[in-house]
């Protein structure tokens, strides 16, 4: 089986970080969020892979390439302008066959095994029990996703973002679709937004008879569109990373699992894992962890940093920060204070790449970013 993969789209909730990078290749734990997919992808019976790219489709193809690094055959089909989900599988047509295939959005990531997945589909469809497959994650806050109703094994309904759910399974980023697909989506007018919705063209599958059925995701299920999710989704592959020590620590103290890449020095420090460190980093009288990725090239200085992304080549001195993603080669920074009592309360900072901010101890705790 084929699979989609869509990443092109405008990450527009991810900026100022999509500014300069496509969303697909911001990285968690030090590993582009894509290459979390394509390792997860490979690790299934699927192969071939059609890729969706948009404006930021040269810096994909050149980080992904044909895709042997993992063992699979990567195809790229462009898509001048984010019309939607749905307007993706139209562009795909062609490269897809006529085949039933896996449709998978490029920032989504979860825990449950591929494998089982493809195969629970490709089971049933060649059984004839079901035409389509969705797969649906209980969540809190439905309203803000897409919610499938369900009737036994089948799904009846699905709207996007209801004001008032039916119920609390939101639509996960992958689909299993037959081709008929393809007649649904040429059926369908674009939203108020302007786009094709994936979900209207399921929703004209199963007007026009087709058995769409459901599966619940075991584990994780994490869609890191926003600075919130890219947070809380690393916390949770942190937790997958091991230890690994390459770099030196001197009179440093360690619990938990660290990772500290090649030529990093840490020294006079407090890291509290988990915590991941790339190469070639100068650490100096740090606390550091948990829930923190470094990467490569970054300087701290007298700085207390935890759940948090640093993105290669950024410095940050004399600060306090949390839940805060710092952009490639900024620089975040307070004044040296006089006595060297603590630091006040911890920032919460979005600085793009090459930004620069300096900022004044804080001294008392807000909600939202500084
Ligand atoms: P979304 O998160 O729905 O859209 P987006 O990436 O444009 O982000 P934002 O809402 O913050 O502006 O997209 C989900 C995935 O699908 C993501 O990997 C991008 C991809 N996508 C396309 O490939 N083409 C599209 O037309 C759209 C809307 C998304």
């Amino acid at each position: 089986m084929k699979a989609l993969l869509l990443c092109g789209g405008e990450g527009t909730r991810l900026r100022p970080f999509t500014h300069t990078r496509p969303k697909q290749l911001f990285p968690l734990a030090n590993k582009a969020i894509l290459f979390y997919i394509l390792e997860y992808l490979a690790s299934s019976p699927i192969r071939e892979v059609v890729m969706i790219t948009g404006t930021t489709g040269a810096q994909i193809r050149a980080a992904v390439g044909n895709g042997e690094k993992w063992g699979l055959h990567i195809t790229y089909v462009e898509q001048p302008q984010p019309l939607g989900l749905a307007h993706t599988v139209l562009l795909a047509e062609e490269a897809l066959g006529a085949e039933a295939f896996m449709m998978y959005l490029g920032d989504n990531l979860l825990e449950e095994p591929l494998s089982d997945i493809v195969q629970a589909f490709s089971r049933n469809y060649a059984a004839g029990r079901l035409d389509e497959l969705v797969l649906v994650h209980e969540v809190k806050n439905p309203s803000q996703f897409g919610v499938a109703e369900i009737r036994e094994d089948r799904v009846i309904k699905v709207i996007e973002k209801p004001e008032a759910p039916s119920s609390n399974l939101a639509l996960a980023g992958i689909y299993f679709f037959s081709p008929e697909i393809y007649n649904s989506v040429r059926k369908i007018s674009p939203s108020a937004r302007g786009e094709l919705e994936i979900t209207d063209a399921i929703q004209d599958l199963i007007n026009r008879g087709q058995t769409v059925g459901y599966r619940r995701l075991k584990g994780w299920w994490k869609d890191t569109g926003s600075p919130e999710e890219l947070l809380s989704a690393q916390k949770l592959l942190l937790r997958q990373e091991k230890k690994e020590i390459r770099g030196e620590l001197f009179r440093s103290h360690i619990t938990g699992r660290i990772q500290l890449g090649a030529n990093s020095i840490v020294e006079n420090s407090r890291l509290k894992g988990p915590v991941c460190i790339g190469a070639d980093c100068r650490i100096k009288d740090a606390v550091l962890g948990p829930f923190l990725s470094v990467g490569d090239r970054v300087e701290i200085d007298r700085a207390e940093v935890k759940k948090s992304i640093l993105l290669p080549g950024c410095r940050v001195e004399n600060l306090s920060l949390t839940d805060s993603i710092l952009g490639e080669r900024s620089r975040a920074s307070a004044p040296r204070p006089a006595s060297p009592e603590a630091p006040g309360f911890p920032h919460r900072l979005l600085l793009g790449d090459d930004s620069s901010v300096e900022l004044q101890a804080k001294r008392a705790q807000k909600a939202g970013y500084d």
